[in-house]
């Protein structure tokens, strides 16, 4: 066990011993069960739920469960039990125990629809060894720093393009106001990881987005709305009520169209360059999937999964930086400042640029400590029962760890609901590793982290570099709601005045 736990962690050693001691305890000490777990009745959870807008506000639950019932407790969601662990240190225990093909959520409807359809399982929904061999094949080309460096170029023309789509919008109007800024973002991160699957250009920038691409955003929009809620319906309620399962496969359904389309047409163009004897000089994720041997079923499921991942993640952390910025005009003209010190007299920056710029660093991870787009992150642990917090719980639970509320504990960030990007560059405040840990932590970790870095600091050092950017009104407050993800509640109205 303890090869594995250092093979995860690089981090402080501090949060290692206490788990050490934890596990150390003799048994009379650790057995609690799950019929000792505090948290609320079931027909009090599915109220909230469907009475008190809860599955909107599922991060402001994990407020309001860790304050009534302390850091772990259980609640029924739907059919499904699971325990809710609040504290980093517990959250910790969990991931130090988990084998070495983690497992995110056993339950998922997301599985569910793949078998209906037929449909093969991406990095999102597959398990075990065929989990591992993509992650192993992907891993080369999305989580080494230098392979990753090299999609600057083509990030950079999406951002170029998204820059001009701003201008445009901007001049819309005297003021300069863009409303519902998202609405752009998700544009731009289609656009963005489309390049980096296809290693060409799909349009969704354009003066006139084509109609499947806006059908391909909308049906990712609705099928997060219809996550939850399918989830959280009891089986015999899908056959009262099937529209929420039936918009569900359909929005599926569009998505796996929109990318088979896609990864069609590239492949294509590469038989035919074949054919006439061409080299083949791939520098892309579908071309490397398909170059390995992976089954096209596969390659289509992976690729449909990449999609989805790329966009409202990356629309939702860049519509939350820019709303802060907005509102934060200081840390604005310092982060602008540290750009053009790095830029000097060049206009695009490059990754090697963006590693030179540590208070844009620390503004992403702020934005992702206050606005973490997976509120709430999952476990199952398969073989064996484990202990968190003193309570053994049983193999196959799922376990949910509320890395929102974490993020948002005064116990462990100063003044937490404030956006104060400096507390990431300063040692004194010393942030439990755990307390936020926006791309999770481990071997199930995002695979996309650092395409999705890379990609937020090219967009915002550019657009600061050529837009002053304001708030729309004054104290124009949007808060966040849970859609699966944690997006604005409302669209984001902002001000960008020309430099
Ligand atoms: C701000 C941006 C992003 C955030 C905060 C984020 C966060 C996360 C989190 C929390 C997980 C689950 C990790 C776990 O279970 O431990 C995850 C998984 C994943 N993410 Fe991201 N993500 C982001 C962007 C992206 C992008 C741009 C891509 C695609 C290029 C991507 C692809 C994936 C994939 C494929 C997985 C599943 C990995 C696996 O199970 O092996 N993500 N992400």
């Amino acid at each position: 066990m303890l090869p594995q736990t250092l093979k995860v962690t690089g981090r402080s050693a501090l949060p290692l011993l206490r788990w050490a001691d934890v596990m150390r305890a003799p048994p009379s000490q650790q057995v609690k069960t799950l019929e000792h777990m505090p948290g609320p009745s079931s027909a009090g959870f599915l109220w909230d739920l469907f009475f008190r807008r809860g599955l909107t506000r599922l991060h402001q639950m994990q407020l309001e469960g860790r304050s009534k019932y302390g850091p772990v407790w259980k609640a029924r969601f739907g059919p499904i039990l699971t325990v809710h662990v609040a504290e980093p240190d517990l959250i910790e225990q969990v991931l130090r125990q988990e084998g070495p093909q983690p497992m995110r959520s056993d339950l998922s409807s997301w599985k569910d629809y793949r078998r209906l359809r037929g449909e093969g399982f991406g990095l999102l929904t597959a398990e075990g060894e065929e989990w591992q061999s993509v992650r192993r094949l992907l891993g080369k080309h999305m989580l080494r720093p230098k392979a990753v460096e090299a999609y600057d170029l083509t990030l950079n023309s999406v951002v170029t393009d998204l820059v001009e789509k701003l201008r445009l919008r901007q001049r819309e109007n005297a003021s300069g106001l863009v409303s519902d800024v998202s609405a752009e973002f998700y544009r731009f991160g289609l656009e963005g990881i489309s390049s980096v699957l296809f290693e060409s250009r799909i349009g969704c920038l354009d003066p006139v987005v084509p109609v499947e691409t806006e059908r391909f955003i909308q049906s990712i929009n609705s099928m997060f709305v219809m996550t939850l809620l399918t989830m959280a319906m009891p089986q015999w309620l899908h056959r009262l009520l099937p529209k929420p399962w039936e918009t569900f496969c359909r929005c599926w359904d569009d998505m796996f169209r929109f990318a088979k389309g896609h990864i069609d047409q590239r492949l294509e163009e590469e038989r035919q360059k074949m054919s006439r004897g061409e080299r083949l000089e791939g520098r892309y994720l579908t071309y490397y999937l398909s170059q390995a041997g992976v089954p096209l079923k596969s390659v289509y499921s992976n690729v449909t999964e990449l999609l989805l991942a790329g966009v409202d993640t990356i629309s939702s952390t860049l519509s939350w930086s820019l709303y802060e910025l907005s509102r934060h005009q200081g840390v604005q003209k310092a982060l602008r400042d540290e750009v053009l010190s790095v830029m000097k007299d060049r206009s695009v920056p490059n990754a090697g640029d963006v590693a030179a710029m540590p208070l844009m660093k620390a503004v992403i991870k702020e934005i992702l400590r206050l606005y973490p787009v997976i509120p709430a992150n999952a476990r199952v642990i398969p073989d064996k029962d484990i202990k968190v917090g003193g309570y053994l719980i049983p193999r196959n639970t799922l376990i949910t760890l509320c890395h929102y509320a974490t993020s948002r504990d005064p116990k462990h960030f100063r003044d937490p609901d404030s956006f104060v990007p400096q507390r990431w560059l300063s040692r004194s405040e010393g942030n439990h590793p755990f307390a936020s840990v926006p791309f999770g932590v481990g071997k199930r970790s995002c695979i996309g982290r650092r395409i999705a870095e890379l990609e937020l600091y090219l967009a915002l050092s550019r657009i600061l570099m050529h837009f002053d950017v304001e708030p729309a009104k004054e104290n124009d407050t949007v808060r966040p709601m849970t859609r699966t993800l944690l997006v604005p509640e409302r669209p984001i109205n902002l001000r960008f005045v020309e430099r």
